[in-house]
């Protein structure tokens, strides 16, 4: 193939703080040895300086036409944001709730399966690894993260602050589409929607009831039933083999996804793709971790989280094109998280993310044929 026939993808990168920065470098790396193996493809990036330590320094996150420069990429690729000097609402306010609002990436997708050498912390799924093999679909534009609500009387002894969550017809219309679309391209074709109707009676009963209503578009296509989220934390812990593809609100879905991925052996393996369905803004791409301010500029962040998310970034890219690139990078790091010796301590071993990162790399070499 001539140069000139070479797709060139436009990357956005964005890596924030603390192992945000590390676990960026590191997808970097493995996306160019994933190009240049592959040879049709390549990627250009940029790399954006907004975190929290450029923001103690000048006082703001992203400058004015952010949305303006994210939108000449064809993707956007996260670390994370957030740092123990500056409050959590204000990074993610200034920040990554913007980013997903304003590029309408209302679809926030996350896959947990149990990798090669994970040690699962619930004996059933250590002995069955193959019973957790769960999408969530995360609605990722409203709900409960809508950003409406206000204070009265700041830090008075009658301080009053409301927080309002927001449900809307054609936000719900839409993430039960694409749940359902979702759960009708796999294997086991089982839609689980998750709710709270008995004790929120407004937004939630909308919910259940546009769930119904989409559903009727499915019958006898996609298995379809209604959880409650609480009875649904003991259902994933106790029967996890029950569910497949799994929708649910912004905050349900943001502490479901964490209870998946510890379920799945660690927080540092899971990824997350924020996506605009209609294609119109770059969709964004990110270890679905925080800075881990605990244990950043240590050098021993797990990066399969961060490349996990690549993955899911080439499939994106590729449009159905790319499929079978973005399985051998992902057979290629689970070729490295099943050797004991390139795996990072939240995974038992004791590899550093540099040794991870050369790992993967070289399978990739290896998995595309081409060592
Ligand atoms: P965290 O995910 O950063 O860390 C939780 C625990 O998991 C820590 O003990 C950490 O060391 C460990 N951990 C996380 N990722 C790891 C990895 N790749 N390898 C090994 N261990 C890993 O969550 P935490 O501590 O609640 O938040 C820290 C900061 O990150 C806060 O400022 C928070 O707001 C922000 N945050 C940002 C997110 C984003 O940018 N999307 C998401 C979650 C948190
Ligand atoms: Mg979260």
């Amino acid at each position: 193939m001539s140069p000139a026939d070479k797709k060139v993808y436009k990357i956005a990168a964005i890596p924030g703080d603390g192992i945000g920065v590390d676990i960026t470098e590191a997808a970097m790396k493995v996306l160019d040895k994933l190009a240049e193996t592959n040879g049709t493809f390549s990627f250009e990036y940029t790399t954006f300086d907004w975190s929290s330590k450029a923001y103690l320094e000048r006082g703001w996150y992203m400058p004015e036409d952010w949305a303006t420069q994210l939108r000449t990429h064809d993707a956007i690729y996260f670390g994370a944001v957030g740092w123990p000097d500056v409050p959590d609402h204000i990074s993610l306010w200034q920040m990554i709730l913007p980013i997903r609002q304003q590029m309408n990436q209302y679809v926030n997708v996350r896959p947990t399966r149990i990798l090669r050498g994970t040690r699962a912390p619930v004996s059933q799924l250590q002995e069955k690894p193959g019973d957790l093999d769960w999408i969530i679909v995360r609605e990722n534009s409203e709900g409960e993260y809508a950003g409406q609500g206000g204070t009265t009387h700041g830090h008075a002894e009658n301080a009053i602050a409301t927080e309002l969550a927001i449900f809307t017809r054609v936000g719900i219309e839409r993430i039960m589409r694409f749940a359902f679309e979702t759960a009708k391209g796999r294997r086991r074709r089982k839609l689980t929607m998750v709710t709270k109707s008995n004790a929120q009676r407004h937004g939630m009963v909308l919910w259940d009831r546009v769930f119904y209503e989409v559903a009727k578009e499915y019958e006898g296509v996609v298995e379809f039933e209604k959880m409650l989220v609480d009875a649904m934390t003991v259902r994933m812990v106790n029967k996890p083999e029950s569910m497949d593809t799994i929708v649910a609100t912004n905050l349900h879905a943001d502490i479901l996804s964490d209870l998946a991925a510890a379920l799945a052996g660690s927080i540092g393996i899971a990824p997350s793709s924020n996506l605009d369905p209609t294609r119109k803004n770059p969709s964004m791409f990110e270890p679905i971790h925080g800075s881990a301010p605990d244990i950043a500029g240590q050098g021993i962040a797990n990066p399969v989280g961060a490349f996990w998310s690549a993955a899911e970034m080439v499939r994106w890219l590729g449009k159905g094109e790319l499929d079978t690139v973005a399985d051998q990078l992902m057979q290629a790091i689970e070729n490295v998280t099943g050797e004991p010796k390139t795996r990072t301590r939240d995974m038992g071993g004791s590899a550093g993310t540099v040794e991870v990162t050369e790992a993967v790399c070289a399978e990739i070499g290896r998995v595309c044929g081409k060592a």
